[in-house]
């Protein structure tokens, strides 16, 4: 692909995708998933090569990304600050367009958003956010396959779109990356978000990148967020990038920590996600994350799903 190419998507946010492109990625994952779990060969990414970059931690992420491009017949190369010369302050246009000569697709998870628009707009590649410190998409994504998965799916793999609409999402905890891609999917899938976070750590609608306010609501107390929801969710109190704040959001959190009484105030058949790693006896209990309602192991094999139906959509584009 070459810059300029009208053909060439990146996708470093949820909302770089539409309505319809989400049904189509859903219905592709599950027929992919179930290739897998049949032990089915499936390689459309032949000789394709997948440059993964880490400017922060990660399991999920970089197991989901190397093991699918893999199981799709490709390969990967993977990159940190350490050991390249992005720790020794090579710019991220000059790193964009040489990385971008020699692979097919990028990951980049970063720090700033800026980071990886900049990076974006110099590469010949698409590019797909792993985490910055603003969005989560790829999460976001598998979270919702999830959802679909145990509320919209009949027993054939059929997809049904509309099982999304009217829900409602609790958010319990930091306005963060996870709670501001929660927003951006809650606007083009028509449901709405819950959201309660300590004072100090409130949602930004800018940061956020949404266009339209009533696909959330605030709530002070996050018992009165959980009211009713068909899904719990929340995520660590304190993010990457954000370690010298720890004590202080220790304290701020304290009463943000999804617990049975919280997920009683939920409808009587919510389920539970956390994008993970967890800290039980902090943002959840382990009677929540390791009970009946919750879905987080589900949850987290779905990223490597969705994200081999991602990379063989901006690669491959629509298959049939
Ligand atoms: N949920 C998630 O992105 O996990 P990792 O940080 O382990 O990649
Ligand atoms: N909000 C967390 C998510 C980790 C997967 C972080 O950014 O560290």
């Amino acid at each position: 692909m070459k810059p300029g190419d009208r053909l060439m998507r990146h996708y470093l946010q949820f909302k770089d995708l539409r309505a319809e492109e989400y049904a189509y990625l859903f219905d592709r994952a599950s027929i992919i998933k179930r290739r897998f779990k049949n032990y089915e060969k499936y390689q459309p990414l032949t000789d394709r090569t997948l440059a993964m970059i880490f400017e922060k931690a990660s399991t999920r992420t970089r197991v989901s990304f190397e093991a699918g491009m893999y199981q799709m017949g490709g390969s990967v190369v993977h990159l940190t600050t350490g050991d390249s010369q992005l720790g020794r302050a090579e710019p991220i246009e000059d790193s964009a367009r040489v990385i971008s000569r020699m692979v097919d697709l990028v990951m980049i998870r970063t720090f700033e958003q800026t980071k990886i628009e900049r990076f974006a707009a110099h590469s010949r590649v698409p590019v797909i956010n792993g985490l910055t410190n603003e969005y989560h998409p790829c999460q976001i994504l598998a979270d919702l396959f999830t959802f679909i998965e145990q509320r919209g799916m009949d027993r054939r793999g059929a997809i049904d779109m509309d099982c999304l609409k009217g829900r409602v999402v609790a958010w319990v905890g930091d306005g963060n990356n996870m709670a501001n891609t929660w927003l951006q999917a809650a606007e083009i899938l028509g449901f709405t978000v819950h959201v309660s976070t300590p004072s100090g750590y409130e949602i930004d609608p800018a940061v956020a990148g949404i266009r339209n306010r009533d696909c959330y609501k605030v709530f002070k107390d996050p018992k009165q967020a959980c009211a009713g929801a068909d899904l719990v969710t929340t995520d660590v109190w304190t993010s990457m990038g954000y370690e010298a704040e720890n004590e202080a959001r220790r304290t701020a959190f304290a009463d943000w920590c999804v617990d049975a009484d919280m997920m009683a105030r939920a409808k009587p058949d919510a389920l539970f996600m956390h994008c993970l790693p967890a800290h039980r006896g902090e943002e959840v209990a382990a009677e929540v994350i390791d009970g009946p309602q919750s879905v987080v192991w589900d949850e987290a094999e779905n990223r490597m799903h969705v994200q081999k139906a991602l990379m063989e959509y901006l690669l491959l584009g629509r298959i049939g």
